[in-house]
């Protein structure tokens, strides 16, 4: 029996989707981001209590067991997982999401009478497929489980044909037939489109592809939403199919790269080209006083944070060699590439926390200009969102993202471990420079060698 009435249901429904809108406003800045979370997330608990007093459920015990599992699976990984290992955590979920709409869809199968609604149900399953497939993909290159270069076999393109075309007949043969084999091998196909999909695509690009198939997942369960005849679905699958095709546009806008051109550059191979190979040519590498010298003498210095200062936590410590040197009455920026990290956003949320103020935050159009009259840019721990290949190599992976300008910088000092490559895993000739000096070593240990020395200047 149900306790709310229909109108009841659909106002809180209302409800939720007004606070799902709100949390997205919310997560658009960074001073917002935590209180847009906690709003979607209150939309989420009154979204579930809802379907719980209002429908008519069979299975309760079934349903209620596969929430204390999930739960208890999920809110220990959340906890636990490393801010760097964020875009992982967000494929599996999306994944995951993309499979339970697929899976509802084959369950609705036997009760979909009508054909509008099997059309519904083919998109389901198949773009729900793809999504967890391609998400499994994108989560075992990201987690090193896997090579993160692109993965691609001659007659791909064929392949790929064959499978969607087939998909298209499986479909098309479930809408007019409701066949539950030809549904299952929908599924099936679906699977190993989104695997197509995902292998040929290139290291640097794999974030974009995430944000991708967030919105590929958001569509499925949109119509899910229509499967089942629940609005709420509807307008939250829209929600983040909306949302996850905005971000997907921006990040590759931000990369310099078409859409189309992440996706299918491989099948051309166009995104496969680039060198690991560590070159013998020799470098000038610097102590922390050496460094200290350069920045305490200075009057510009831009400080480039990467993805080695989120692992080696060095965001105080670079705070506070920033504040020292700002005590001395140098001009200090930090510059942020929109890719730089593991995820959109990722230096914003690393600095923020060692209290950054938003000024000295500078985007990459505002500050490139900056470089030519910079003394000094310190990169710590970033590599692919400096390297001059994305400028001058056409077959790098990285060609044609727009970078940080600091080989325009007089002195440029990397603060790295060694001379291995970053994620995109081709060399960085900027390494090389005359003008570019290394001090090896944990990010965070160099700089509060640095930080001590400047100190002691
Ligand atoms: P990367 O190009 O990955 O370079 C990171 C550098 O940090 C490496 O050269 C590494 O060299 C150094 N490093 C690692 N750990 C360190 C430590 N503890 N101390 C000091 N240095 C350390 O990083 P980036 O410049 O930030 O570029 C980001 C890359 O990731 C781009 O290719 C981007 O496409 C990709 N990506 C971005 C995202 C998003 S959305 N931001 C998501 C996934 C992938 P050593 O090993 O020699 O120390």
């Amino acid at each position: 029996m149900s306790i709310l009435d229909p109108v009841w249901t659909a106002l809180l429904y209302l409800a939720a989707a007004v606070f799902f809108i709100l949390a997205l406003r919310g997560l658009s800045s960074p001073r917002t981001a935590r209180r847009g979370n906690l709003l979607g997330a209150l939309g989420a608990v009154i979204a579930v209590v809802t379907v719980f007093l209002s429908a008519r459920l069979e299975n309760i015990p079934w349903i209620l067991g596969a929430i204390v599992v999930g739960s208890a699976v999920a809110a220990p990984v959340a906890r636990r997982v490393r801010m760097t290992q964020m875009p992982q955590l967000v494929a599996l979920f999306n994944g995951v999401g993309g499979g339970a709409a697929a899976l509802v869809a084959l369950l609705e199968l036997g009760h979909a009478g009508d054909p509008w609604v099997r059309v519904a149900i083919v998109f389901t399953l198949l773009v729900g497929a793809v999504s967890f497939a391609g998400s499994g993909v994108t989560f075992a290159k990201l987690q090193e489980l896997m090579t993160t270069r692109p993965v691609v076999f001659p007659g791909l393109p064929v392949v790929m044909s064959v499978v969607l075309l087939a998909a298209v007949a499986s479909g098309a043969a479930v809408v007019l037939s409701g066949s539950l084999p030809m549904a299952v091998l929908l599924l099936a196909l679906g699977l190993a489109a989104g695997l197509l999909l995902v292998l040929p695509v290139g290291g640097a690009d794999v974030p974009i592809v995430i944000s991708l198939l967030n919105a590929f997942t958001g569509l499925a369960v949109a119509a899910s939403g229509v499967v089942l005849g629940n609005v709420l679905l509807v307008v939250a699958g829209t929600l983040v199919g909306a949302s996850g095709t905005i971000l997907t546009r921006a990040m590759a806008a931000a990369m310099g790269r078409s859409v189309a051109g992440i996706l299918f550059g491989a099948f051309r191979g166009g995104s496969t080209a680039g060198s690991t190979a560590v070159s013998e040519r020799p470098v000038r590498s610097s102590s922390p006083e050496d460094v200290a010298v350069l920045l305490g003498y200075a009057q510009r210095v831009i400080i480039v944070p990467g993805y080695g200062l989120a692992v080696a936590q060095g965001q105080h410590t670079a705070a506070e060699l920033a504040l020292a040197l700002e005590a001395r009455g140098i001009e200090v920026a930090f510059a942020i590439h929109p890719v730089a990290g593991r995820m959109p956003g990722h230096m914003n949320v690393l600095l923020a926390e060692a209290n950054v103020p938003y000024e000295s935050l500078k985007e990459m159009g505002e500050i490139n200009p900056e470089f030519k009259t910079t003394d000094v840019a310190l990169v710590v721990g970033a590599n692919d969102v400096v390297n001059p290949a994305a400028k001058t190599s056409s077959g790098s992976p990285i060609y044609g993202m727009p970078i940080l300008e600091v080989a325009e910088a007089r002195q440029v000092v990397f603060l790295k471990r060694s001379m291995r490559p970053g994620f995109a895993g081709i060399e960085n000739d900027l390494l090389y420079q005359p003008q570019t000096s290394l001090l090896f070593g944990d990010a965070k240990d160099s700089l509060a060698q640095v930080l001590g020395a400047v100190k002691a200047l």
